[in-house]
């Protein structure tokens, strides 16, 4: 596949995901707090959840190894950021939390595959098989490092908002409190915002359509379902602090 190719398939993805921003905002995607028992057969949780994102990093790999273009150290060292995410977002988050019991739709998980799948196989491919038409400097780039630290800051932010989620709940509560740590005093969902930064991060660390299509459509998924979370606070906790945001602190 050519550059002009690959390119034109990413175009047509963040087209997609900037089509369906409206249906998102409109309809909460139903698992977590916003399930409900109208979307058809279920998966436990943490199958659904293993399921579902395992796909990403096995269709970076599959097509970032077999990718017959030379592969300078910068573009190891992103196909390593985006196992180092998914180590943790498929075989270790859906152990650590508490999702005892409960159920996803099975129509979550399987476009949740397809999402995973499409964006595996564009940033694998890419930087597989066309990272040698970057500039042979591109590690020392500002786009390199300004990217690198938005990233790590990003992932950062992320775990430390999932480790806060995770600690709310004893073993066996399913329930939910008030997060008050950290992020929390000001936006209700800094994993959200963690994650968005972190992608944000990836595309300018790669420079290229795909990993931009990846960051806009975790920013379309993620905005519309942090709005959701927020609004259900407010209607959930009397108490809930009228200045805390949604997702990014003190805008929105
Ligand atoms: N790149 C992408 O497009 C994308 C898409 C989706 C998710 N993600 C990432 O995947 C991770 C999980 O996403 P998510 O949407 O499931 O996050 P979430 O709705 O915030 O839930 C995270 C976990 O914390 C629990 N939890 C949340 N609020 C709680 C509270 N107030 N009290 C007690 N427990 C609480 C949830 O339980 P329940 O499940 O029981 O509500 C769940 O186990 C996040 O880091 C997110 O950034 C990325």
């Amino acid at each position: 596949m050519t550059i002009a190719e690959i390119n034109s398939i990413a175009l047509i993805w963040i087209g997609i995901a900037l089509v369906l921003v409206p249906v998102q905002l409109k309809v909460t995607a139903p698992y977590g707090r916003h399930s409900t028992n109208q979307w058809g057969p279920t998966l436990p949780y943490r199958t659904g959840w293993i399921l579902m994102e395992i796909v990403s990093p096995l269709m970076f790999c599959i097509f970032f190894l077999s990718g017959n273009g030379d592969k300078p150290a910068f573009a190891w060292i992103a196909a390593g950021l985006w196992a180092c995410h998914y180590l943790n977002r498929s075989l270790i988050y859906p152990f650590r939390a508490k999702m005892g019991g409960k159920r996803i739709p099975l129509a979550i998980s399987g476009s949740a595959i397809f999402f995973n799948s499409v964006n595996g196989f564009l940033n694998g491919y890419y930087l597989g098989n066309l990272a040698s038409t970057y500039p042979g400097n591109w590690l020392f780039s500002w786009p390199f490092w300004l990217g690198l630290t938005l990233f790590i800051l990003g992932f950062g932010i992320n775990l430390q908002s999932d480790n806060s989620l995770i600690s709310l709940r004893k073993p066996g509560e399913t329930g939910y409190k008030m997060p008050q740590n950290g992020l929390f005093r000001w936006i209700s969902c800094p994993n959200h915002f963690g994650e968005i930064i972190e992608w944000s991060g990836f595309a300018v660390l790669c420079w290229n359509l795909p990993a931009l299509s990846f960051a806009a459509w975790t920013a379309a998924n993620l905005i519309p379902r942090a709005i959701s979370h927020h609004h259900w606070y407010k209607a959930h906790f009397d108490n809930y602090p009228a200045e805390r945001k949604a997702v990014i602190p003190f805008v929105l």
